[in-house]
């Protein structure tokens, strides 16, 4: 749910739900609440009717008028709540009676009466369809004078409209109306009335949801995003970017300790650059002081080499075989001195000294490598391959040779003595840098000694190791090249069992293009 990230739409949804939740249950109160408020005004309602139609018929019935009678049912079924209508003599005889869709639809329940009973009743039933109705049964009155000579004429105005007669008149059941209110109308009209609202509702809703989330935007999103949107300039560099907003008590204190936050970082970066730029200044004088030894050592050390090959060529006849034994071994020392500074000014100039950058192609490098030491390679039964197809790059070439150089050299050193050297060259291509690796099946390295091997002058001290000759500078060597590049390197191995030396690059190795690089 990918649309559900944001603090927006969760309140979105959030506020929706909680008015549903609202809204559902109160629909259905109002909904019934109405219905039965309804009805009960529907039942006397419906009851005033069927009283008002006893008195539409009363002359139809006491004086047998067919027209009246109809004249006075018709008006009683223009009122479309109601849905029969049936008059009936003292004697239950029907006179006249009128229906909506047909008796069958109102099953209607026999009603007991006496001439004597006057009063109204009112049942709630269902018709065929299930829907309510309220079938009201009332009597049609008429007053009769004790004087019976008066009733002829004032039968005609009923009794109690028109001066009293003599004697105290006698109420006299002449007939029944017996008539149905449907409540579908009603029904209708309450639906109709909900939806409305109901739509009313909605619209106040999406218009307050509107207000309420542009709101909470105001105060909530929108500072939040300026905040990440200023997180992503610091990450970037930008340390004097500070949050500017406005909002709730929360969202303030928040970019306050943003603030602070940064404000720590900004002094903390440039105390750590501080540091950094003395120690860099250190690195730099410990490099010059490097070159300068080498350097000066190398004068005298020339001076020596040359003393003794001048005294082994002119002396060497007055000199007995001791002598000449000593001297040989000065000027192989010399030699061996000579050498290892060299490889220390090379060394010290891995980082100041770019090589012209080309685009390399490390199969080339590594299979050239692979070459030059095939012949140790070969006498001892060995195999070095290279697992993948290796990567063109853009880099010092006699660099990269080096650095395989000596990696390679190393996992053919530092192999068992009873089982033939394999070694692999492998390649994987990653999302920011490529990594490279060089595996042997050789002595391995223990944990202790896998970070210092990579330091200048140390090796590791193990019975195995010890046995090969070397001077401790090609690792330092690697990692000074590929440090260059802004790459990194380190070890994997278990003890006996071989190691990999793995080396990252990254991609955009800004030296590689652009020649010096810290
Ligand atoms: N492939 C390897 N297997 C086991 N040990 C190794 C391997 N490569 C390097 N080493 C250890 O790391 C030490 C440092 O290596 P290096 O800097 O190349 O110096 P050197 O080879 O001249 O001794 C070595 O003396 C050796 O003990
Ligand atoms: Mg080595």
């Amino acid at each position: 749910m990918n649309i559900l990230r944001s603090v927006r739409s969760r309140l979105t949804a959030i506020y929706l739900f909680s008015v549903a939740m609202i809204a559902v249950p109160g629909v259905y109160l109002i909904y019934s609440r109405s219905l039965k408020v309804m009805e009960g005004e529907l039942g006397k309602y419906a009851f005033n009717t069927a009283i008002s139609a006893a008195r539409n018929v009363k002359y139809g019935v006491l004086l047998g008028d067919k027209e009246n009678l109809r004249s006075g049912v018709i008006q009683v079924m223009g009122n479309p709540d109601v849905v029969y209508i049936l008059v009936s003599d003292s004697r239950g005889k029907v006179l006249i009676q009128r229906c909506r869709g047909g008796w069958d639809s109102y099953p209607l329940p026999t009603i007991e009466t006496t001439p004597d009973d006057l009063s109204t009743r009112k049942q709630v039933l269902r018709d065929k369809t299930g829907m309510k109705f309220v079938d009201v049964f009332t009597p049609v009155v008429a007053s009769r004078a004790q004087n019976p000579d008066l009733y002829a004429q004032q039968a005609l105005y009923g009794f109690t409209e028109r001066g009293r007669p003599s004697g105290e008149p006698r109420l006299e059941k002449i007939g029944t109306v017996r008539l149905g209110v449907t409540f579908a109308n009603a029904y209708a009209r309450v639906k109709k009335t909900l939806f409305s609202s109901i739509a009313i509702f909605l619209v106040i809703t999406a218009f307050g949801s509107i207000l309420s989330l542009s709101f909470l935007s105001r105060y909530l999103a929108n500072p939040l995003r300026k905040m990440a949107e200023i997180a992503y300039w610091i990450a970037s560099g930008n340390l004097k970017k500070r949050v500017k907003i406005r909002g709730s008590h929360e969202i303030l204190s928040l970019a306050e300790s943003f603030n602070y936050m940064v404000d720590r970082l900004q002094s903390t970066i440039a105390q750590l650059e501080k540091v950094n730029d003395r120690l860099r200044r250190e690195m730099d004088e410990k490099d010059d002081f490097l070159r300068a030894v080498s350097h000066d050592l190398n004068a005298p050390l020339r001076n020596i080499a040359g003393m003794a090959s001048m005294l082994m060529r002119r002396y060497a006849d007055s000199l007995d075989e001791k002598g000449k034994d000593r001297l040989f071994r000065i000027m192989k020392n010399v030699e061996r001195e000579q050498e290892l500074i060299a490889e220390l000014l090379e060394l010290s100039r891995i980082k100041t000294r770019r090589q012209p950058f080309s685009s390399v192609d490390l199969n080339e490098v590594v299979e050239q490598v692979i070459d030059e030491l095939s012949y140790d390679i070969e006498s001892r039964g060995g195999t070095a391959i290279i697992k993948d197809r290796l990567p063109t790059i853009y880099c010092e070439r006699n660099r990269f040779k080096q650095l395989f150089q000596n990696l390679i050299d190393n996992a053919l050193k530092y192999s068992k003595e009873d089982e033939p050297p394999r070694i692999e060259i492998g390649f994987q291509e990653r999302d920011e840098d490529y990594l490279f690796y060089v595996r042997d099946n050789g002595i391995g390295i223990r944990d202790e000694d896998k970070e210092r091997i990579f330091h200048i002058f140390r090796r590791v001290q193990s019975p195995e190791a010890s046995k090969v000759e070397g001077k401790g500078v090609g690792l330092a060597a690697v990692k000074r090249i590929i440090e260059a590049y802004g790459g990194d390197i380190w070890v994997e191995s278990e003890y006996g069992r071989g190691s990999t030396f793995f080396i990252s690059l990254p991609k955009n190795a800004g030296g590689m293009g652009n020649g010096r690089k810290r």
